[in-house]
């Protein structure tokens, strides 16, 4: 194949993905590959250049992952990543040690220019650093490219080898160049031109699922979401009618979500797809019924999805796959892998042992949300249902803190209907500039843009309400209540894994608060949720 790829050897690090998605975006096509790749599988894969993960090892133990030093005689330009960094120092006669004082965090840097891969980049710049080993001596015909007060081998390549390392993590957005040297190692040192698009992908995988599923009958769960969607329309174009999408109306959804999914996507809609909607409500609040505890909802509600894709699936005929659209967050939150478990995502970690499939197909399990927008865009779904907000899986099962009674799903849904609405129509003034702060741009892209005041200012990538679980003393008339407390939230974010929350103006917080403690019924107070991510979740369970 005459593909450009750059591909990425995984050391156990927890932004593998991210390198590799940081790669595609320099339209350069990358995958991630345990570390007991073969060297002949490599030379057949003939790669334009490799990129060696971070990992919680330390390089010169007998025990911890590593690969033949054969990689570095290949000819193949590498680009080591703080354990991929040591581990190339390590392999080739360098020294790594424990660190005198480790880093962590957003931390300065000092570059040499004369580095291919720091071209351009400013020689003082603000790196995101995670060790405790260091390099403390660097291997024979390699020199020292970068340093940081405490850290004499930030950087270090030989680059009649075409063997780069940094002790930093160029992939995340704390690495405020990162990109740029993630470029130029991609462009520069390994020659790439960046021809590749997510059209490809959406091709590959297209041709992909017509191998793999064959004649088979198909099963896609459909939430309506970007995901889904767009995993929906890629199956959908695999294999056309032998694909059924079934829509479970789990009575979590938005205010008038399961009309407006069935209107796009029903008989009526544009897409010509066996569509089946399973309005099964009172069912899940039956399960839910007196549970508090959030992973258990999760799990519960997990569960019953699938129960009810069986007994529909049963109702069809054999189905021989099930789609769903999972992506890489979800993957890694999920604690697959070797990385803490933070949530069980609906899909991943929620699903039950027993599953009455043959398979379950994830064909967007690799991208991270963004990606998955482009792809939708290259297959022609239109932008109002690309760039919608993300819907957990759950729903508003885990925007509900505590037991999920059908009052609170009304509350919940009601004051999340004013608030979303309210934004949406607030967010013209406030680009505009007739709100508090100047916006420019659109939202769901990144607007970073000075306030007059200390704050920059972002447009929410994603915002809703959700209720909390604790009821206080209100005085409306001359009466006394005592009703729920609703938490607004709106996050900026990239990738989902980070977030900060948005300043909105308090213009629009002030009619929203208005209009949810006038409108609905049970509710006296409103509180913004002021908290990123991490330490918070986007979701409040
Ligand atoms: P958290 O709350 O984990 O959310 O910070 C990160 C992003 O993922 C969405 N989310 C989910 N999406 N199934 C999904 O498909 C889930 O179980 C789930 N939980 C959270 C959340 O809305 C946010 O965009």
């Amino acid at each position: 194949m005459s593909q450009e790829r750059v591909i990425v050897i995984d050391f156990g690090g927890q932004y593998n993905q991210l390198i590799a998605r940081r790669v595609r975006e320099c339209h350069v096509y990358s995958e991630v590959y345990p570390n007991t790749i073969t060297m002949d599988q490599i030379r057949e894969m003939q790669p334009d250049g490799i990129i060696l993960t971070g990992g919680p090892n330390s390089a010169y133990k007998d025990d911890s992952p590593s690969i033949s030093a054969e990689l570095f005689e290949l000819g193949i330009p590498i680009l080591g990543i703080c354990y991929g960094a040591q581990l190339m120092a390590h392999l080739l006669g360098g020294k790594v040690d424990t660190a005198p004082t480790s880093e962590y965090g957003r931390t300065n840097v000092s570059l040499s220019q004369a580095s291919t891969i720091f071209k351009n980049v400013s020689s003082d710049t603000i790196a995101w650093m995670s060790h405790t080993d260091y390099i403390a001596e660097v291997p024979e015909g390699f020199i020292i490219t970068a340093t940081t007060k405490v850290c004499p081998v930030a950087g270090m390549s030989n680059a009649s080898k075409k063997l780069y390392a940094v002790q930093f993590h160029p992939e995340v957005t704390h690495s405020v160049e990162g990109q740029k040297i993630i470029e130029n190692f991609v462009y520069q040192v390994c020659g790439c031109k960046g021809d590749w698009k997510m059209s490809s992908f959406a091709k590959h995988t297209i041709d992909e699922l017509k191998k793999k599923i064959g004649s088979g009958r198909v099963m896609c769960a459909l939430s309506g979401g970007v995901d889904s969607s767009v995993a929906a329309v890629l199956l959908s174009k695999a294999v056309g009618k032998q694909l059924t999408c079934v829509f479970v109306d789990h009575g979590l959804l938005r205010k008038d979500e399961g009309d407006e999914v069935e209107a796009v996507f029903g008989p009526k809609g544009e897409y010509d797809l066996n569509f089946v909607r399973v309005n099964a409500g009172e069912r899940f609040y039956a399960k839910l019924k007196g549970e508090t505890d959030p992973e258990k909802k999760r799990k519960i509600i997990g569960e019953e999805f699938i129960r009810v894709f069986e007994e529909t699936a049963k109702q069809i005929g054999a189905v021989d796959f099930l789609v769903q659209g999972t992506i890489y967050p979800d993957v890694i939150e999920s604690g697959l892998g070797k990385s803490a478990t933070i949530k069980s995502h609906h899909n991943v970690g929620g699903l039950p042992d027993h599953v009455d499939f043959k398979e379950i197909v994830e064909p967007l399990r690799l991208l991270f949300k963004d990606e998955v927008r482009e792809v939708g865009r290259e297959l022609g779904i239109p932008e109002y249902l690309v760039s919608r907000q993300p819907f957990p899986g759950p729903g508003l099962g885990v925007r509900i803190i505590g037991e999920v009674t059908p009052e609170k799903v009304r509350i919940v849904q009601e004051a999340d209907a004013i608030y979303r609405g309210e934004i949406d129509a607030g967010i013209e003034r406030w680009r505009k500039g007739e709100l508090d702060g100047e916006i420019k741009g659109k939202p769901g892209k990144f607007h970073p843009i000075e306030r007059k005041g200390r704050f920059p200012v972002w447009l929410p990538d994603q915002y809703f309400a959700a209720i909390t679980n604790m009821q206080s003393v209100g005085v409306m008339g001359d009466f006394r209540t005592y009703d729920y407390a609703i938490a607004l939230r709106a996050v900026h974010t990239s990738d989902f894994m980070t977030a900060d929350a948005v300043h909105l103006p308090w213009e629009i917080l002030d009619i929203v608060t208005n209009r949810i403690v006038n409108e609905v019924k049970g509710v006296n107070r409103v509180l913004y949720d002021c908290t990123s991510k991490p330490p918070g979740t986007i979701e409040l369970e």
